[in-house]
């Protein structure tokens, strides 16, 4: 049996696979976050170690044969976050996440120092670890000088289950500090980010060893054996794990809290001036590149609270066959953009609205606007050299047909849609414990899920989404200049 945990921004999941994959028990636990200013968002760690500990027993409560079988243990993670430790490991201040934009000032200072952009592969976003270390050096300076290591938030969750300090490479490649291309620590981009003084832990690959579950944990879940807890990996990087995306050529959309458009290469070619991430996959000599849309299906929740309708009966509402776009348009940048668009200040927008415009049309604004933001994103990826000609639709917003064929129609491409089933970071987590534990090769272990039905681009529509796509990209600039 293995586990996947998966560490995401709102709760923590565990899934308990066998070796064949199929699914034996799953428990999930929800937490939150605190926003103590405009652009900020913190975690305490400790509440993932509870939440782990709380999924642990509950799994055990409901599958204790799996749980006494259990071999190996996969974690994956919400990427960027800041970890704070002193000498004896003890956490220095709550974690600043992915989408803190508080050190904007420092990650603009970093992303000019040269080499930086060539040795990352990436430009140096608010969002990623190195700038939030500057601004604590700057704003905190007692906790910087009592900082001794700092780790991401799920490798913080194997310092739990092992007892080990370990970085894992896929998760390493969003800090700014490594060298994405050999996938070592790089010294130039630790000393550009002031912390080459810090104890760095040691890199592991998702799916090497990187430790063992503690003797004190394992009989508080009855395991009398020894459980390996492999390296797991970043968030993105675990789902194209539980997607099968590991090669060139093959890709996915999600639409979650975020929208992501990731797709698998086969070697290192960063273009980081489209603003598109190129990071290490969590299998090794593997990588992968994304374009990142920082609201999706939170653009749709954010609209539906204020409509005060769900969003899947909002997206119910326009029917089931896709129609001709809206000449309204939505700017999804509720939390600012990362590609193409690197502007954490920008903020969303509606944009052409009429009199006789009611609900319907403002939902398919805010599904066509996310749609455009991710066809911008599939340009970007294009503009690297990545080739991908058919993508596999997951995540919540996935669940709409609708916006499924109008993504298939606004980036021309069609899109697979999965059979229902689990094929998150979750169970990428547990797939690489599978290659860790048994040395089984990763593309045989991390097949993509059985298609359900594919959706192709509505041929008699292409022409009106290429020019509604064509007005909502000029919009940013326009409306930029008076925020
Ligand atoms: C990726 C990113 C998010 C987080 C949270 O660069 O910031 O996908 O990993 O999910």
């Amino acid at each position: 049996m293995y586990l996947g945990l998966d560490l995401g921004t709102s709760g923590l999941r565990g899934l308990l696979i066998d070796e064949q994959g199929a699914i034996k028990g799953s428990a999930a636990v929800a937490f939150g976050t605190d926003h103590p200013h405009a652009g900020w968002s913190e975690q305490e760690p400790h509440l993932w170690i509870d939440a782990c500990d709380k999924v642990l027993s509950e799994l055990h409560r409901t599958a204790p044969d799996a749980m006494a079988n259990l071999k190996g243990i996969g974690i994956s993670g919400h990427m960027h976050g800041a970890v704070l430790l002193d000498k004896k490991l003890k956490v220095l201040r709550p974690c600043i996440l992915w989408n803190d934009t508080r050190s904007h000032a420092e990650a603009a200072t970093l992303d000019q120092i040269k080499n930086v952009r060539e040795l990352s592969g990436n430009i140096v976003f608010p969002g990623f670890t190195a700038p939030k270390l500057l601004w604590v050096k700057s704003y905190e300076p007692k906790i910087f000088a009592k900082t001794a290591h700092v780790v991401l938030p799920k490798d913080y969750l194997r310092l739990h289950l092992t007892g080990l300090l370990r970085a894992e490479i896929s998760d390493a490649a969003g800090s700014s500090w490594l060298n994405t291309g050999t996938r070592r620590w790089s010294q130039r981009l630790l000393e550009a980010g002031q912390i080459d003084n810090l104890d760095m832990p040691d890199l592991v690959e998702g799916s090497e060893p990187a430790g063992s579950l503690r003797d004190e944990l394992r009989s508080r879940w009855g395991i009398e054996h020894e459980v390996m807890v492999v390296g797991g990996g970043a968030d993105n990087a675990a789902a194209a794990c539980g997607a099968g995306v590991l090669k060139a050529g093959q890709g996915f959309v999600s639409l979650g809290t975020s929208g992501v458009i990731l797709v698998g290469r086969d070697e290192f070619a960063p273009q980081p001036e489209t603003a598109v991430h190129t990071f290490c996959h969590a299998v090794p000599d593997r990588w992968y590149q994304m374009g990142v849309t920082l609201a999706a299906t939170d653009s749709l929740n954010w609209y539906s609270k204020i409509a005060g309708v769900a969003p899947a009966q909002l997206a119910n509402e326009l029917g089931e066959k896709l129609k001709a776009p809206t000449p309204v348009h939505f700017l999804p940048y509720l939390s600012g953009e990362r590609t193409p668009i690197n502007d954490s200040h920008v903020r969303g927008s509606f944009v052409g609205l009429d009199i006789a415009h009611g609900r319907a049309e403002l939902t398919k604004a805010v599904m066509q606007g996310v749609t455009f933001a991710l066809r911008q994103c599939l340009e970007a990826l294009h503009a690297t050299g990545a080739e991908v000609d058919r993508l596999l639709a997951i995540g919540g917003g996935a669940q709409s047909d609708y916006w499924v064929q109008m993504m298939a129609t606004a980036f021309n491409m069609p899109i697979d849609v999965p059979e229902k089933g689990d094929f998150g970071a979750a169970l990428g987590a547990a797939r690489l414990a599978i290659c860790g534990v048994t040395g089984r090769d990763p593309e045989e272990v991390m097949t993509p899920p059985g298609i359900a039905h594919t959706v192709r681009p509505n041929q008699k529509l292409l022409a009106d989404y290429n020019a509604a796509y064509e007005k909502f990209i000029q919009i940013y600039p326009a409306v930029r200049a008076v925020q």
